[in-house]
């Protein structure tokens, strides 16, 4: 048996170090998540994509009295980006929970379809994680979903 290890590398640091850019990014995520529906979690959530292009996409976490068939406010924005800018890629994706004491990570899921849009786009997305105070910045997808599943682990590919 061979024994591997993979590191990952992270920074934190207080929203008040967030670039220009970026802070617009953080300002814009905050304010989606006031347009969250989450009357059953009452976790509300917001999240900001900036394309290559510049472009911003927000979207909020939209539950369901069915409970799967609400969905995250990462997965809200990033679908909608790729729908609506199919050839602009991923730069940034940002999330803001409100009030939290640390910044939440995206779930398995929202990572899950994060990894698919770097593997399309060719292009690692950074992926900063807030709260009212902080921020956990990871350089790529991989940081936080190590072991990805691919379109090369499918058979017939
Ligand atoms: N949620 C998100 O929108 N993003 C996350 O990163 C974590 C969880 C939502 C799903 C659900 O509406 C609520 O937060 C509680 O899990």
């Amino acid at each position: 048996m061979k024994k591997n290890v993979k590191t990952i590398s992270y920074a934190v640091f207080g929203v008040a170090e967030l670039d220009k850019p970026l802070k617009q990014l953080y300002k814009m995520a905050q304010a989606s998540a006031s347009s969250a529906y989450a009357p059953y979690s009452k976790f509300p959530v917001g999240a900001a994509v900036l394309l290559n292009d510049k472009t911003i996409v927000t979207g909020s976490n939209q539950e369901n009295a069915a409970y799967p068939s609400g969905l995250c406010a990462e997965r809200v924005a990033l679908f909608y980006a790729t729908a609506q800018y199919p050839n602009q890629l991923v730069d940034v994706v940002l999330v803001y929970v409100p009030g939290s004491k640390k910044p939440a990570s995206p779930c398995g899921s929202c990572l899950q379809a994060m990894a698919e849009i770097e593997d399309r786009y060719k292009q690692p997305i950074r992926v900063f994680m807030t709260n009212d105070e902080w921020v956990i910045a990871v350089e790529s997808v991989n940081a936080l979903l190590p072991f990805r599943f691919g379109k090369e682990d499918l058979f017939d590919n």
